[in-house]
């Protein structure tokens, strides 16, 4: 077994569990749930323990981090955690000048859009981040059987924070630097892609189980632009950590027509936004990989019966699939009740009981 140390110490328990069985496309007990965005504003327990804390800051300090993980864990079931950090946290690290605002989002102090900027884009190293190192460490012997999931911001959708210098509906410095300076463009995302690559080795020497790569707003590229400009960054991630053997996740919004790309970009399961039925996802994803998602999460501010016919909408699509792991087309939002959360997760997993 050659493998880089960290995961020779998970336990079989949580080898076995029913998430980890359902990234591999093994038999499973139950359908397994998560969603993304779990830890957060839905639940009054994350706005006690965060009241006074910046978001950065929180993501700085490890105890808080567990206590924020384990929150969803013990209120909702769900058959993962998902640690509590956010995609820019890497970028901070290196010394970025970076905050995130609340109800905007991240917004970056000086954008990059120069080759002179990429200067300041220099290697993450474990020593960046001893928080993410410490909080996995208390995680790991807190959760038991529950798998952690460690994640990271994709190359093109962290190049649209950095090079638009917050968030964007349309990406339009993003997209002129890829098309106007190709050149430019392809040494960003390769920066990027190591940076990125090396977060999540950290994360998995730490003992994440599982790693998702969120490219969130990949969704604004046409399947040829992506397989030439995003493709190769995102492909450079997974394989800096496929020796590791854990599950590699890999999540957009809006991506119908890049699933089969994004699968091919080297991950084990491909996230479905909520556009695409799960059956036609699997057509274009293709074999050999699992499939995560993807009920509307605006469906949770419908009436039980209504979540319930189309969680059954969902899973009745899925029950061809050689894996599925339940999950929302997107991220729980802030105004959601936390009791149709856990309602839902007890839902999908009487439902498809074995
Ligand atoms: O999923 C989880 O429960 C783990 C925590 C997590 C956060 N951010 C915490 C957070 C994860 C996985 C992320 C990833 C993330 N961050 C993504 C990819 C996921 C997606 O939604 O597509 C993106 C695009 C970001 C960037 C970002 N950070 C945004 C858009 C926001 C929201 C800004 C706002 O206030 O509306 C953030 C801040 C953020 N990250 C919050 C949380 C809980 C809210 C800030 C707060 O609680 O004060």
């Amino acid at each position: 077994n050659d493998r880089p140390t960290g995961q020779q110490t998970k336990s079989s328990a949580t080898h076995e569990s029913a998430f980890l069985k359902a990234c591999r496309r093994e038999p499973v007990p139950h359908t397994p749930v998560w969603f993304m965005r779990q830890a957060g504003r839905s639940l009054p327990e994350y706005l006690k323990v965060r009241e006074g804390i910046a978001m950065l800051d929180s993501c700085m300090m490890p105890e808080l981090v567990a206590e924020i993980t384990l929150q969803p864990v013990r209120r909702h079931k769900v058959d993962a955690a998902i640690f509590f950090s956010d995609i820019v946290v890497p970028l901070k690290a290196i010394g970025i000048d970076l905050d995130i605002k609340p109800g905007v989002g991240p917004v970056i102090a000086e954008p990059v859009r120069t080759r002179a900027d990429l200067a300041r884009l220099r290697d993450l190293t474990p020593e960046d981040v001893p928080y993410v190192t410490e909080a996995m460490g208390m995680l790991t012997a807190e959760l038991g059987a529950t798998p952690l999931i460690g994640f990271a911001g994709a190359p093109f959708t962290l190049a649209s924070y950095l090079v638009e210098g917050g968030p964007s509906r349309n990406h339009e410095r993003t997209k002129a630097m890829m098309y106007g300076d190709p050149e430019l463009w392809a040494d960003l995302l390769d920066r990027l892609a190591e940076i990125t690559g090396a977060f999540l080795k950290v994360q998995i020497e730490a003992g994440a189980s599982a790693v998702q790569l969120f490219d969130s707003w990949v969704g604004a590229l046409a399947p040829a632009d992506y397989r030439r400009s995003v493709m190769p960054a995102s492909a450079k991630v997974f394989d800096t950590i496929a020796p590791y053997g854990v599950p590699r996740i890999h999540f957009g919004v809006g991506t119908g027509e890049l699933l089969g790309l994004m699968g091919e970009a080297g991950a084990d399961v491909v996230g479905v936004d909520w556009r695409v039925p799960l059956d036609e996802a699997a057509r274009r994803v293709g074999p050999g990989k699992a499939l995560q998602g993807n009920l509307d999460p605006a469906v949770l501010f419908a009436p039980t019966p209504v979540v319930e016919e189309k969680t059954r909408e969902v899973l009745d699509a899925a029950a061809g699939l050689e894996g599925h792991i339940f999950n929302l087309g997107h991220g729980v939002m802030p105004s959601m009740d936390p009791d149709a959360l856990t309602r839902l997760v007890e839902y999908v997993h009487t439902q498809t009981a074995r």
